[in-house]
C-alpha cells in the first residue's frame, strides 16, 4: 500500500471514530441527566462529586422527569438510581426475584460478613430469614431487648449524662449514642455486654473499634470508581485493605471464641434468649455459619439508631417547639401512673402511646435516613414502571436520602422538618396515626426484605430519647449548621456531634 492509500485510510478511520465516540455520546447523553464525556460516560462527574455524592445525586433527580437517572460507566457495568416509588416498589416487592443483592455486592462485603442474612440470596438468605424473622417476632426476644434498653440507659447513659452536666463537659453524642448501640446489639446477638458506654473492658473496646474499620473500609470499596482497584490493593495486602484485613480477622476471633465456648458448654438451655442461642437451637449450623449470621446482626443493629438519633437530638437543638410537644407527652404518660412506679423505666406499653414522639424520630428519619441508599442487581432485562429500560448484570440504587427531599413525595415542604405529617384527622377532628407506604418511606427498605429490627429499634430510640428528655436538655453546640456527613453503609455525622448537657429544671 502506497503512503497516500495509507494516509487516506488513517483519516477515513479516526473519521469513522470519531464518529462512532460522537454518536455514542449524544446517545448517553439523551438517556441520562448525568454530565457525560466521550468514552468516559459519567464517571469524571462522579469523581469530581463523590464527596458530596448525596446532595448531588439528589439534585440529579430532582431534575429528572421521573426521578430516575441512568448512571454510564464504559468498561464496566451501568447502573439505575432512582428515586422513583413506583420504580422502589417493583425492585423491593413486585418483581422482587429479578432484583437480588447480586454477587457483586454480595463480594465486596464477602471479607467481613461471609453469607450471613445481610450479605446473601437465594436458598442461604431465605432459610436465615426464615428463622430470624420468627424470633425476631417472639416476645421473649422483645422483653430480652426491653431489658436490655433499660438497664444501658438506667445504668450508664443517665449516669454519663448526670456527669456530663455537673462538669459543664462538651459531649459528643454521637460517640455516646454508637457505644450505646453496640453494647445493645451484642447482648441482643450473643449476649456479650461489651461495656463500650461504661468505658469497656479492653477486649469489648477492640471488638467495637474492630468492628467500626471493618464495616468502614469494607463500604469504602463501594466507592471505588473500578473495582479491580481495591482488589489489587487486596491482593497485594497494601493500605485500607491491609488494615481490612487486619480489622476483620479481630472481629472473627472476637466472635469465633464465643461460640466455640458456647458450643462447648451444654448447648442452648431455656434461658439462652440471645439470637446466637436461637440459631444454634433452630438449626445444626457450623461455627463458621453462626458466625456470620452473628456479625450480620451486628451490622444491621449496630450504627441505624446511633445514625438517627444523633441527627435527631441535632434538629431538636433547634426546635423547642417539637421538644416541648415530646416533653409534654412523655409527662401526660407518666401522670397515668399508679403511685409508687412513678420513677420507674417506661415499658413498652407506655413507649407504644407516645405517638408524636414516634412522629418526630420518623420524620427525623424522612430527611436522614441512617442507611440513605441501597443496591440491588438486575438479573434479566427488565423495564421499570416509569419506563426505564434496564439491563442484566447493571445495578440499580434506590435514594432514599433523595426521596425524603421529592415535592412529588411529600409536597412543597419537603424540606421542612415537621412531625405533623404524620397524622392526619378523622371526621371527629381526632388526630389519627398516617401510616406510610415503604415504598415511598423506604428508610426500613420494603418487601420480602424488610429490616427485621425495626420494632426493636423503635422501642431502643423512644425509650432513649423519653429517658434523656425527661431529665436532661440536650443542645448541640453548633445548632445553626447542618453537620457533614461521612457516606458509609451508615449516615454518620463527620466529626460526631458535641453537645451541652443540663438538667432539666
Ligand atoms: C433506625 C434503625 C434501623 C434502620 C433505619 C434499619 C434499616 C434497614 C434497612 C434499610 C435494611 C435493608 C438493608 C439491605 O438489605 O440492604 C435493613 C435490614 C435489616 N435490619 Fe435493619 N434497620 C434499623 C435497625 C435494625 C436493628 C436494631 C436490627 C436488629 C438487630 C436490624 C436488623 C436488620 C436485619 C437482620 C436486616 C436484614 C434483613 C434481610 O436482609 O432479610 N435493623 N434494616
Amino acid at each position: 500500500m502506497d503512503l497516500f492509500s495509507m494516509e487516506s485510510l488513517l483519516l477515513f478511520l479516526s473519521f469513522f471514530i470519531f464518529i462512532f465516540i460522537y454518536l455514542h455520546h449524544q446517545f448517553y447523553t439523551t438517556k441520562t441527566p448525568f454530565k457525560t464525556y466521550p468514552l468516559l460516560g459519567s464517571l469524571p462527574h462522579f469523581i469530581l462529586n463523590r464527596h458530596r455524592f448525596l446532595d448531588w445525586s439528589t439534585d440529579i433527580l430532582r431534575h429528572s422527569p421521573t426521578q430516575t437517572a441512568i448512571f454510564f460507566r464504559p468498561g464496566t457495568v451501568h447502573g439505575v438510581i432512582t428515586a422513583n416509588p413506583d420504580n422502589v416498589e417493583h425492585m423491593l416487592k413486585t418483581n422482587f426475584h429479578n432484583y437480588p443483592k447480586g454477587n457483586r455486592f454480595l463480594f465486596l462485603l464477602h471479607d467481613f460478613l461471609g453469607h450471613g442474612i445481610f450479605n446473601s440470596d437465594g436458598y442461604l438468605w431465605k432459610l436465615q430469614r426464615k428463622t430470624a424473622s420468627y424470633e425476631f417476632n417472639t416476645k421473649s426476644l422483645r422483653n430480652f431487648a426491653i431489658q436490655n434498653v433499660t438497664v444501658e440507659i438506667q445504668t450508664r447513659l443517665i449516669p454519663l449524662l448526670q456527669r456530663a452536666s455537673e462538669t459543664e463537659t462538651v459531649l459528643d453524642l454521637q460517640d455516646v449514642l454508637e457505644r450505646f448501640a453496640f453494647d445493645n446489639v451484642c447482648k441482643l446477638a450473643f449476649n456479650v455486654d461489651p461495656a463500650c458506654l461504661g468505658g469497656g473492658s479492653t477486649a469489648g473496646n477492640g471488638f467495637m473499634r474492630a468492628f467500626e474499620d471493618a464495616a468502614t473500609l469494607s463500604s469504602g470499596r463501594f466507592m471505588s470508581a473500578y473495582h479491580w482497584l481495591w482488589r489489587i490493593r487486596r491482593f497485594l495486602n497494601v493500605g485500607d485493605e491491609k488494615r481490612l484485613k487486619e480489622s476483620i480477622s479481630t472481629v472473627h476471633a472476637f466472635a469465633d471464641e464465643i461460640i466455640r465456648s458456647r458450643m462447648e458448654a451444654k448447648g442452648p438451655t431455656n434461658t439462652d434468649v440471645d439470637l446466637l442461642s436461637r440459631f444454634m437451637a433452630a438449626e445444626d449450623n457450623s461455627p463458621g455459619f453462626l458466625r456470620n449470621i452473628v456479625i450480620s446482626m451486628i451490622l444491621a443493629g449496630r450504627d441505624t439508631t446511633s445514625s438517627a438519633l444523633s441527627w435527631f437530638f441535632w434538629i431538636l437543638s433547634s426546635r423547642p417547639d417539637v421538644k416541648e410537644k415530646i416533653i409534654k407527652e412523655i409527662k401526660s404518660v407518666r401522670e397515668k401512673r399508679v403511685c409508687g412506679e412513678s420513677s420507674a423505666p417506661f415499658g413498652y406499653e407506655e413507649l407504644k402511646e407516645m405517638n408524636y414522639l414516634l412522629a418526630a424520630i420518623s420524620e427525623a428519619m424522612r430527611l436522614y435516613p441512617p442507611v440513605p441508599v441501597d443496591f440491588k442487581e438486575c438479573l434479566k432485562d427488565d423495564v421499570l414502571p416509569d419506563g426505564t429500560v434496564i439491563k442484566r448484570k447493571w445495578f440499580i440504587m434506590y435514594h432514599t436520602y433523595a426521596m425524603g427531599r421529592m415535592e412529588n413525595i411529600w409536597g412543597k415542604d419537603c424540606n421542612e422538618y415537621k412531625p405533623e405529617r404524620w397524622f392526619d384527622f378523622d371526621e371527629d377532628g381526632n388526630q389519627v396515626w398516617r401510616s406510610e407506604s415503604p415504598f415511598r418511606y423506604p428508610v426500613f427498605h420494603g418487601g420480602p426484605r424488610m429490616c427485621l429490627g425495626k420494632d426493636m429499634a423503635y422501642i431502643q430510640m423512644k425509650s432513649i430519647v423519653a429517658s434523656v428528655l425527661e431529665r436532661f436538655e440536650i443542645d448541640a453546640v453548633d445548632k445553626d449548621t447542618c453537620p457533614e456527613h461521612i457516606l458509609a453503609l451508615t449516615l454518620r455525622m463527620k466529626g460526631g456531634l458535641p453537645v451541652r448537657v443540663r438538667v432539666r429544671l
